[in-house]
């Protein structure tokens, strides 16, 4: 029976049908039904009556009045007041046609077509053939491609997988339609269609492409970046992609693009979408639902990922644009930061009042301060004079050291003053203006050159400059900023030229209403393209130089941390969500944008703590501190000429809550850690929403002010101010409250159990607690927290198990040096399977040696143990409390060797 299944789904179902799709998605044969032809007018009765939320805007680049509307052959319709913003006016009629497929043929890797524009639309450059590629590239991956088989257009470049072959797939189907031309993707078994191209018109101008879709929910997460809950709005949200810099608020593009979504669909299985493109765009959202790719330049190329499950979907999207790099384990310590410690006395001041405090720290930061005359690869010194040593003396200490590199170089000082813009000019490494000289725009040090980081030469340069002083000043890690990239004067100190790439037919959404606006000239020249088309990748071309630079410099892991991402930056760095208020609206956004990051491939990242813009207070940011514990990246940054926020800034009630905070971060840092490989190796998130671990479960989809670590554990801050209590949704099974948690070695309590039924539960959070829950089924590996990883690395383990009723649970634990290159790839670390009632060792490179599990701490023992054996040897001094049903067994037991710990 399996095998007859299989035989009937095999075959990639292709239909090129003469059809036209309705707008709910269900094909309907088109014969009897004339197609409206553009320049027409609307003439036949009834093409005009789509319901308003199904209606695409046939206006986006202007405003039309009637006369102009119904000359593109569209329905004018005005919009009663109230009707909410969006709702366009100048719709597409039904059947509106623009492009029609042709010669559908079959290919090694799927099927191709020819497309051939039916009428001309109402933009400058209409492609009037395109060729459609779609390739089955896996199973539950599908890829397809509108070009112009007459020209080469720009395409990202950005490595992708290469198939040469096609996959048979029992997830999926598709279908071409032929007039109008439409694709529809739809769900095996059952039908369901998730994507399908025909509700709206195709446009392929040279600066105007859009594509349209029906969605199968109004469940869409993704999009990035952008500050919006977990799931945005389909009441017509406009989403506009152009790296930006933007102290972040809602409806406007900020610092990076991730043209990728993620729907869930009725009964919980979920699709993902991603748009390979990289030029300015937006995507409209409307309610029937529908989307909408709007976008200015590049092709059409598309992946679609058949899930059936979230997590799969996040995994097949990662497959494609790669998997995340692996943190040294000191990245995932406690840092401080702000911008103002003006001198090294005053840095340093900052490490010694952290330590005074008994505050973990693991990596002190340095922003603009230390350097001469706010330009790169220099400092100050008078004020930071002994530079070097302040970095060695922290690293005698056990921290690490990293400090803020913009990409703007310094062009105004004479000749042979400043070396890396002499050398840049002789090395060609700039992106040119119109007259082919250094385009020079404004940032910190005044006039400045934007190194072109897709020119191999730049990164050439960029790691001499780097080496040059690193040998110095020895760092270990880099903050990349203002990398959209930001310019303090629009395009250039000399403008921008008049031309279509500055001026192009339709603009996006992007705040301040022009390309140029905080950036420079999109028609400036980059080795690949023109800045037009690469913009939005400046962030990841640096990001990418800078990790390599990097690893040749120190030879260990890379850790670089980067305002300006694109799709695929999570093989190279990590990212902080940019310049936060400190308030309490910002501390609720941060949750669903750290959630989001973790989706598009970037699991380390975070906000700044306590806030960055403005003055916080003792409660934000105590409340901020215990939520930052949790971010996979945890920094406390803060802007020049705020209140001092680092911990030790506040009361001593205040300073209790966040070292317990902080505590309780460096104990699950084992655990943590394991998360970060499981994403470099697997393609997992560390951070996630509910709805991955719970997508059956419909309450779980719009969660976004919790968060869970990897499967088992759930976080569940305070996110308002003066709340003593917390509301969480705890999904049906038995959820282990970590309150009082300690120091690993037997410090543990689960003072209450919670047995939910999948339901919101109102929880006790008063200002020094933080709500942690361990999901029972698993096991978590903890370690006595120290005041920095290079300590707590070699303190005591000790595992935290939590029964489901039926008594399981496992766990597993990745260790290796903490920052070797490759250790992984190389085969050099332990990985530990935890089972709950035996342990086995997987792998075990010694790296374990000299630590000794300390303490077991089991939650949910129904009833009282007799006894308790280690490795066969009776262990006397267990407790067990059969009101709360926790057994804690001391033990002390080598890590690095199988164990077996039993109770009956
Ligand atoms: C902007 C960054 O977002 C912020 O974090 C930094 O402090 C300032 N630039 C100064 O470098």
């Amino acid at each position: 029976h399996r095998l007859l299944q299989h035989l009937c789904l095999f075959h990639f179902l292709v239909v090129a049908v003469n059809s036209s799709v309705s707008r709910d998605g269900q094909e309907g044969s088109s014969s009897g039904r004339e197609a409206a032809e553009p320049g027409k007018g609307p003439a036949e009765p009834g093409r005009c009556e789509v319901p308003p939320s199904h209606r695409f805007d046939c206006g986006p680049e202007r405003l039309l009045a009637r006369a102009g509307c119904e000359a593109r052959g569209c329905c004018y319709a005005p919009v009663p007041s109230g009707a909410g913003g969006g709702q366009p006016w100048c719709f597409f009629p039904r059947g509106y046609r623009s492009y029609r497929a042709e010669n559908l043929t079959t290919t090694a890797q799927g099927y191709s077509a020819r497309l051939r524009r039916v009428a001309p639309s109402f933009l400058p450059g209409d492609v009037g053939t395109l060729r459609l590629d779609v390739a089955l590239e896996t199973e539950s991956r599908l890829r397809f491609t509108l070009r112009d088989p007459a020209r080469q257009r720009y395409e990202v470049p950005l490595p992708t997988p290469r198939v040469s072959t096609r996959a048979a797939s029992t997830l999926y189907g598709v279908q071409v339609l032929e007039d109008p031309f439409g694709l529809v993707v739809s769900r095996w078994p059952g039908g369901q269609v998730l994507l399908n191209t025909s509700v709206a018109p195709l446009f392929f101008a040279d600066q105007f492409l859009q594509i349209s879709t029906s969605l199968p929910s109004r469940f869409i997460s993704g999009l990035g970046e952008h500050l919006a809950p977990l799931i945005l709005d389909t009441a017509w949200t406009k989403v506009t992609l152009w790296n930006r810099d933007m102290a972040p608020v809602p409806q406007v593009n900020l610092y990076g693009s991730h043209p990728f979504y993620l729907v869930i669909e009725d009964g919980g299985s979920a699709h993902g979408v991603f748009l390979l493109n990289s030029n300015a765009m937006d995507v409209v959202l409307q309610p029937s639902p529908a989307l909408t790719w709007r976008t200015t330049g590049g092709i059409l190329d598309f992946y679609v990922f058949l899930g059936p499950d979230p997590k799969s979907v996040v995994r097949q999207y990662l497959d494609v644009v790669g998997f995340p790099f692996m943190p040294p384990y000191w990245g995932l310590g406690f840092h401080l930061c702000r911008w103002g410690y003006s001198s090294t006395t005053t840095t340093r001041q900052a490490v010694a009042n952290m330590s005074a405090a008994r505050f973990p720290l693991d990596v002190q930061w340095n922003d603009l301060d230390y350097m001469d005359a706010k330009r790169d690869f220099t400092f100050n010194k008078e004020t930071f004079k002994d530079y070097p040593d302040m970095v060695r003396d922290f690293h005698q200490r056990g921290l690490h050291y990293v400090m803020i590199v913009d990409p703007g170089i310094s062009s105004s000082g004479p000749p042979g003053t400043y070396k890396p813009y002499d050398e840049g000019l002789k090395r060609g490494v700039f992106i040119r203006n119109a007259t082919g000289q250094p385009l020079i725009g404004k940032v910190w040090p005044g006039p400045t050159a934007f190194p072109d980081f897709t020119n191999p030469k730049t990164h050439e340069w960029w790691h001499d400059m780097l080496k040059d002083f690193h040998d110095q000043v020895p760092f270990d890690g880099m903050w990349i900023d203002m990398n959209e990239p930001s310019n303090f004067v629009e395009g250039s100190q000399d403008g921008c030229p008049d031309n279509s790439l500055e001026k192009p037919p339709y603009v996006p959404g992007v705040f301040g209403g022009r390309l140029q606006a905080g950036t420079i000239c999109a028609s400036s020249q980059q080795f690949l393209s023109s800045h037009y088309n690469l913009h939005s990748l400046y962030g990841l071309t640096e990001a990418i130089a800078s990790h390599n630079a990097l690893l040749r410099i120190r030879g260990k892991r890379p850790f670089v941390i980067s305002r300006s991402t694109f799709a695929g930056h999570g093989r190279y760095a990590g990212h902080w969500t940019g310049d936060v208020k400190s308030n309490w609206e910002q501390l609720s956004y941060s949750v669903p944008e750290v959630l989001l990051f973790n989706l598009f491939g970037v699991p380390l990242v975070g906000a700044d703590i306590c806030g960055f813009l403005g003055d916080t207070s003792e409660e934000l940011c105590v409340r901020w501190t215990q939520l930052g514990a949790f971010y996979p990246f945890m920094r406390n940054h803060n802007d020049h000429g705020n209140r001092p926020q680092e911990p030790y800034a506040f009361s001593p009630a205040a300073q209790d809550a966040m070292r317990k905070a902080l505590r309780l971060r460096y104990s699950l840092l084992p655990y943590l850690y394991t998360l970060f490989h499981r994403a470099h190796a697997a393609g997992e998130t560390v951070a996630r929403p509910l709805f991955l671990e719970f997508p059956k479960d419909p309450n779980t989809w719009t969660v976004d002010r919790q968060l869970l670590w990897g499967r088992g554990l759930l976080v569940t801050p305070v996110l308002e101010a003066g709340q003593t209590k917390v509301s969480g949704y705890f999904p049906a099974g038995t959820w282990y409250s970590l309150a009082g948690v300690g120091a690993a070695a037997g410090l543990l309590g689960a003072d209450s159990t919670i047995h939910s039924k999948g339901q919101w539960i109102l929880l006790p959070a008063p200002l020094d607690t933080i709500n942690v829950h361990v999901r029972a089924g698993h096991i978590l590996p903890l370690q006595e927290p120290a005041f920095s990883t290079a300590e707590s690395r070699k303190k005591g383990m000790a595992l935290v198990v939590a029964l489901t009723p039926d008594g399981f649970a496992r766990g597993e634990l990745f260790w290796d040096d903490g920052e070797s290159w490759q250790s992984f790839e190389k085969g050099d670390y332990t990985e530990t399977l935890f089972l709950a009632s035996h342990v086995s060792i997987l792998r075990t490179r010694g790296h374990l040696d000299g630590i000794l599990l300390e303490a077991v701490t089991v939650l949910g023992v129904t009833s009282p143990p007799r006894q308790v054996l280690a490795n066969g040897a009776r262990v006397d001094d267990f407790s067990y409390r059969s009101d709360t049903q926790v057994l804690r067994v001391p033990v002390s037991l080598p890590m690095w060797e199988q164990f077996v710990i039993t109770w009956s």
